[in-house]
């Protein structure tokens, strides 16, 4: 099935002023690290992406490498030194969950404040967005997904659906060597993201060495641990107001325990599942109170018990 196609625009990092982010009509020449750092307020994504997101350890560490290849480039250009644009295009494989879509959208952020794409927003994709039913509606259809994301990053997930050897005739060729070109000409302005399973990622880009060649950067996303899910529950808890009472830390991690013994687990995304049960049942026990005044603290408060009704622990659904 098609998933809505939606653009989301280049303010990530809501708490930097857009205003702050380089004018080079009006800032002085930079010519150290610090200078582009300071003018392109990029740091401030960097320090939030850190921040913001548990574990990951390696990509952000490319990150930080993608990041400053682009600020020397930037500086090289100020001295007049040859400056050939960088092919930014990524793949960023993992398991479900695992933050890939997350990691996309600051990295596209980051990418606008250093001035490599115009307008940093991120269009999210699948094959059915791309790739028409009939002879004729494939190129329209991906030059019009090309045309939204021109200036920002384009993001493909499971990309390696555009390729069906299977299927003589497959449609899906069609918007892959669309892509490839666009690729090629307007690396300066586009930066495609390809996401997907890591394995079915690598066998697509054996059938497909040009898109291969032109990815320049593969990011792999790790599943997370027991303890990084459970900080990252922390996370998602709290940016919600909720957080929870007493025993019921050790409880969720019970259920972590519980739940990564299944089949099906996704990561993150399973943490955030898991915790919209356990306010919807936190809901319900409230609702039951129908004369009790309900405290800030009775509102905000996960306990035990919305925990421990979840099916992983043998109770019914
Ligand atoms: N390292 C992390 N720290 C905190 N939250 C995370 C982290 N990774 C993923 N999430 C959250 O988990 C959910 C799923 O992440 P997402 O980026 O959609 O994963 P993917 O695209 O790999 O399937 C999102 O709500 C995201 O905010
Ligand atoms: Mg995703």
């Amino acid at each position: 099935m098609s998933q809505p196609m939606y653009a989301i625009p280049g303010s990530v990092a809501a708490n930097v002023p857009v205003e702050a982010v380089a004018d080079p009509t009006v800032a002085p020449v930079a010519r150290t690290v610090a200078d582009v750092l300071a003018q392109s307020q990029v740091e401030a994504v960097m320090d939030e992406l850190d921040h913001d997101l548990v574990g990951l350890a390696p990509v952000k560490q490319r990150i930080r490498d993608i990041a400053a290849l682009l600020v020397i480039d930037k500086l090289r250009l100020n001295q007049g030194l040859a400056a050939q644009t960088p092919s930014l295009h990524m793949s960023f494989t993992g398991n479900p969950g695992t933050g890939k879509t997350t990691v996309a959208l600051r990295m596209a952020e980051i990418l606008h404040r250093l001035g490599y794409v115009r307008k940093g927003h991120l269009v999210a994709v699948t094959r059915d967005d791309l790739v028409g039913q009939y002879i004729g509606h494939t190129a329209p259809k991906t030059k019009e997904v090309l045309k939204k994301a021109m200036g920002g990053v384009l993001f493909i997930d499971e990309a390696y659906y555009l390729y069906r050897p299977e299927n003589e005739r497959d449609y899906g060729q069609e918007a892959i060597e669309i892509l490839l070109q666009v690729m090629e000409n307007q690396r300066d302005d586009l930066v495609v993201i390809l996401a997907g399973y890591k394995d079915r990622m690598d066998t697509f880009f054996k059938s497909n060495p040009g898109m291969s060649s032109r990815i320049a950067h593969h990011l792999d996303f790790p599943d997370y641990s027991h303890d990084e899910l459970l900080q990252i529950g922390d996370r998602m808890l709290g940016t919600m107001n909720y957080r929870f009472g007493t025993g019921a830390r050790d409880a969720f991690g019970e259920y972590l325990t519980r739940r990564l013994e299944q089949p099906h687990f996704a990561n993150a995304r399973s943490v955030r599942n898991a915790l919209d049960r356990m306010r919807l049942r936190q809901a319900s026990r409230l609702f039951e109170a129908r004369d009790r005044e309900l405290t800030r603290e009775d509102l905000t408060t996960i306990e035990t018990p919305d925990i421990r009704a979840s099916r992983v622990f043998g109770a019914s659904p």
